[in-house]
């Protein structure tokens, strides 16, 4: 049969299994939703319920059209009721055993041209469709999470696909308002192969204690963007299934930092699982819910009450001016040091100028003991001393303003003391801070830029092309644009010399950039070009 699809069933019913028959009744097919009880599958029309009920209380969904969603859908534990479907789809729990013996009963239920489609994430499709009557008619549609939301459908091949039943299931994706993507079997595909590996990146930067929870999702949402930080999508996604992708991402490329970092592994025997057991890296109010139980209420600092800001640049008297605008602190802002004749008493100064060490030395020869002095020039992080005469000397980086708000990055050397009145200086100057330590690539740059890194080695791979990678993490993952055109944007120069440095820092290798990286740098090319 080559006629449209009509007719779905979709089998297990947990929040993926929900959203892909909220997607497909949504688009006006008749949907048929089976698991393995008549209450686990009324407990999938409850989620269809609320979802839809939420979009109408919002006044997203008129109340007659919800009802028609509801009615396209019947629920069941029968796999009898799938004999019509042309097309059936499991989202069931990532386990070979269990979707391969579902596949195969299928087979025998189903008409032989119904297309069967699996929604694993990480498992491989190739086992999964070889062990069924049908493997040409057996494709990956991999939804993401939350389904009804995220357009990305990644439509996977397996050398045994037949082309015609790929063209149908793209079409298909189209017709639900999907972007598709088409690509073949490979541990991870390209969206969890690059989401996945940035999770367990920032799960070992937060292991080492260095920076907070809630700093390393700042970086991410604030920082560069994205629509969540990333300890807050672990626990969206589910902390098994972010450890169930790793695994399988470093069974397949022995890639360390693919490998499932130890606090992961901790949490998940801990059956701390993120949302949906109603902790992981945060404590949620109730099991399923997003909303977070408040840790303790922060220290109650005041923000300085003098600040100098001190450079010559637009820079300098764009902080200046954020800070003043604030409103919690009075500030002076001088062209150079020199145009003042003590820092006595002032409690922050912010260095904004490209500067020697010895023009620090003299500014801080000034400045009081217990007075702080951040370190915003270019070169800044370079020339900043730990401390000296007990002021605390740090650097600072200012980001430029994304959908998540302005971020500011304070970054201490190791054993610096906290620089609290410098952080509520710059919050009540409407900043987002984050703080971490005097590193290469800081926390911001060293969160994203070995994950633009894999993403070029993707493209090198011959895997995927540019536009299949960005469409994949825009519409997959929300990001506000695709990891290759962040590079084209950022530089790739400027991308590929903060992964040197962080590479010589730490000695790892994997932070190299890749081949393709260093060839754009070289020949100024766009990375789409
Ligand atoms: N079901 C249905 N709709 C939902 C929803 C859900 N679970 N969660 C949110 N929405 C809807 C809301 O109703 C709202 O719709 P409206 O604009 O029409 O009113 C819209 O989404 C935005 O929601 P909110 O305003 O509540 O919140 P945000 O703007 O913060 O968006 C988010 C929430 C869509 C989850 C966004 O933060 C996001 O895109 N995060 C990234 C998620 C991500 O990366 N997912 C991929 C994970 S990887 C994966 O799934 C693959 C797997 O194999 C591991």
């Amino acid at each position: 049969m080559t006629g449209e699809i009509a007719q779905v069933g979709v089998i297990g019913l947990g929040t993926m299994g929900a959203g892909i028959v909220e997607v497909f009744a949504r688009a006006g097919l008749r949907v048929v939703g089976v698991d393995g009880s008549q209450e686990l599958a009324d407990r999938g029309r409850g989620f269809l319920e609320s979802s839809t009920g939420r979009a109408v209380s919002r006044g997203r969904l008129a109340e007659s059209a919800q009802q028609e969603i509801l009615d396209r859908v019947t629920w069941t534990a029968e796999y009898d009721a799938l004999a019509d479907c042309d097309l059936v789809i499991e989202a069931v729990p990532e386990r070979l055993d269990i979707k391969t013996a579902i596949l195969t009963k299928l087979d025998g239920v189903v008409r032989p041209d119904t297309v069967l489609a699996s929604n694993t994430s990480s498992l491989s499709l190739t086992e999964i469709a070889a062990a069924t009557a049908r493997p040409e008619r057996v494709v990956g549609m991999h939804f993401f999470n939350p389904a009804p939301v995220l357009k990305l459908v990644e439509v996977i091949t397996t050398v045994l696909s037949d082309d015609a039943v790929v063209e149908r299931v793209r079409d298909l994706a189209e017709r639900l308002g999907k972007k598709p993507v088409v690509v073949r079997d490979r541990a991870g595909f390209v969206a969890n192969a690059l989401l996945i590996t940035y999770l367990a990146r920032a799960i070992r930067t937060y292991e080492t204690g260095h920076v907070s929870r809630e700093d390393l999702d700042d970086a991410g949402r604030v920082g560069v963007g994205f629509p969540m930080g990333p300890l807050t999508l672990s626990d969206l996604i589910g902390l098994d299934v972010v450890k169930e992708v790793c695994d399988v991402l470093y069974a397949a490329t022995h890639d360390p930092s693919a490998a499932p970092p130890a606090l992961l592994q901790q949490l998940v025997a801990a059956g701390r699982l993120g949302r949906k057991t109603g902790s992981g890296f945060y404590d949620y109010e109730k099991a399923g819910s997003g909303t977070v139980t408040p840790a303790a209420a922060p220290d109650d600092v005041k923000p300085a009450a003098q600040v100098v800001v001190v450079g010559e640049s637009a820079a300098a008297s764009d902080l200046a001016g954020q800070i003043g605008g604030g409103g919690a602190s009075s500030v002076e802002w001088v062209s150079t040091a020199g145009a003042r004749d003590s820092l006595a008493g002032v409690d922050v100064v912010i260095l904004a100028s490209d500067t020697s060490p010895d023009w620090v030395a003299e500014l801080l020869a000034t400045m009081d003991s217990g007075a702080t002095l951040a370190v915003a020039s270019p070169g800044g992080a370079a020339a900043t001393p730990a401390a000296s005469g007990g002021v605390t000397v740090v650097a600072l980086r200012v980001h430029p303003a994304t959908k998540g708000g302005r971020l500011a990055e304070v970054l201490r050397s190791t054993g610096a003391p906290q620089v609290a009145t410098l952080r509520a200086t710059l919050s009540a100057a409407g900043f987002v801070v984050v703080g971490g330590r005097l590193r290469a690539g800081g926390v911001v740059d060293a969160l994203l830029y070995p994950h633009l890194n894999d993403a070029v080695r993707m493209l090198d791979s011959g895997y995927a092309t540019a536009a299949d990678i960005d469409t994949a993490m825009t519409a997959g993952c929300g990001y506000p644009e695709g990891p290759l055109a962040m590079i084209d944007r950022i530089g790739p120069a400027q991308v590929a010399a903060v992964l040197t440095t962080m590479r010589d820092e730490t000695g790892e290798v994997g932070l190299t950039p890749s081949p393709l990286l260093r060839e754009a740098t070289a020949a100024g090319q766009s990375l789409h070009g």
